[in-house]
Parts: C-alpha cells; structure tokens; sequence
C-alpha cells in the first residue's frame, strides 16, 4: 500500500511505520517538583516562534510525569547527545526513572534538571496547551537556553531505534551539497 485509500487504513502500527521514517532528535523534559527532579524523554519537540520565543512539546494523556510538569508551569528540555541512548531510554520508560548516575545541574531560570552531556538546553514556561487526541500539545514560552557541549553530535531517534549522524562518505557528500549555496 503506498498511498492512503480511507480513513479506516489509518492504525497505529501503519501511524508508527510511516511516520517513524521521520527521523527526529531526542529530548529529556525536566522539571524540579517539591524539589524532586522529574523527567520524560520526548520526540516530539519542536522550535515554533522566535517572535516570541517559543517551543512545543507533544505529550501522551498517560504520562503520569507530564501533568506534574504541568502544574509546576515549567520546564527544561534537554536535547540529547549521541552518548545519552541510555538517558533515553531510562527516561522513556513508564517506571523505575531515576536520576541516579545521570549528573544534572538546576537551570538558571527555572531549576528544572539540566543534564550534563546533552548538547543543548531550553527552559521554557507553559504558554498555552492544546488539545492533540490522545496527547496534549504545550506551547511553552523561551526563559533561557544554552549549549552544553557545542562539539558534540546529537542523538537520533530514527524507525523506532537510536542512530547518529552519519559520518560515511555519502553524509559528507550530502553535506557539503547542503552548504554549496549557503
Ligand atoms: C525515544 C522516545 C521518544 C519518546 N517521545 C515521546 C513523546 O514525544 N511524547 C510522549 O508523550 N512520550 C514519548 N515517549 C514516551 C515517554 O517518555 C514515556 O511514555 C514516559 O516517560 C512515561 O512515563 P510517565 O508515565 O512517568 O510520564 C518517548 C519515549 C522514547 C523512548
């Protein structure tokens, strides 16, 4: 099957095969509650606005850290490195998360985990959420950022698996295709 016929094709195996060729980077969201750090790995991040500055998570109505996040206002989105498979998958799980072993420092602005080895932070408070089926949408507004560790690659998230940039002849090729006209 190769294009979409009608709205009952539509399942979640062929929403998470096709969609999964979406390669993405991988982010932790962080918050501190009653001085306890909590944290979700999320896929579906992404930069909205500049003007003003905003980001947007995508969050599943079963998360149980999400409505703690929620009701804090705040959070850090800590964009992985390729290291921090680990991290991700840790995070991913729906118990048993911990911070053990994961060193963090508390974010200027908010206080929200700021993990070490990842390769960027955002700490952003809750804009506005939206209605998004069986996830909830949130709009976050930017309060600072920052990079980790500028040198480091990021980690991908790529068919439901952790991969990282490509360093073979053919990613070169593409990149330098890429910066030709820039
Ligand atoms: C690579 C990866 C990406 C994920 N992306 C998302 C996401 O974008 N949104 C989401 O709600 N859950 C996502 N999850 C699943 C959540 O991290 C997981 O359901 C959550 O940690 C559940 O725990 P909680 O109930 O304590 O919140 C992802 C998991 C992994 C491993």
């Amino acid at each position: 099957m190769s294009h979409l016929q009608s709205p009952q094709v539509v399942n979640p195996d062929t929403m998470r095969s096709v969609l999964g060729r979406f390669a993405s980077g991988v982010t932790v969201v962080t918050g501190l509650v009653n001085d306890q750090p909590l944290g979700m790995t999320i896929q579906s991040f992404l930069s909205l606005s500049l003007e003003p500055p905003l980001v947007l998570i995508s969050v599943a109505r079963t998360s149980s850290t999400w409505p703690l996040l929620r009701l804090q206002g705040q959070f850090a989105v800590n964009i992985l490195g390729e290291t921090q498979a680990g991290v991700a998958s840790s995070f991913g799980r729906r118990q048993g998360k911990t911070f053990d072993g994961v060193p963090w420092r508390p974010g200027p602005a908010t206080g929200s985990p700021v993990l070490k080895n990842a390769v960027a932070w955002i700490e952003a408070e809750i804009w506005q959420t939206y209605d998004g089926g069986d996830h909830e949408i949130a709009v976050a507004r930017v309060l600072d950022l920052g990079t980790e560790d500028y040198e480091s690659s990021p980690l991908l998230f790529y068919r439901s698996g952790f991969t990282a940039l490509a360093h073979t002849d053919a990613a070169a090729r593409t990149r330098a295709h890429c910066n030709k006209d820039a």
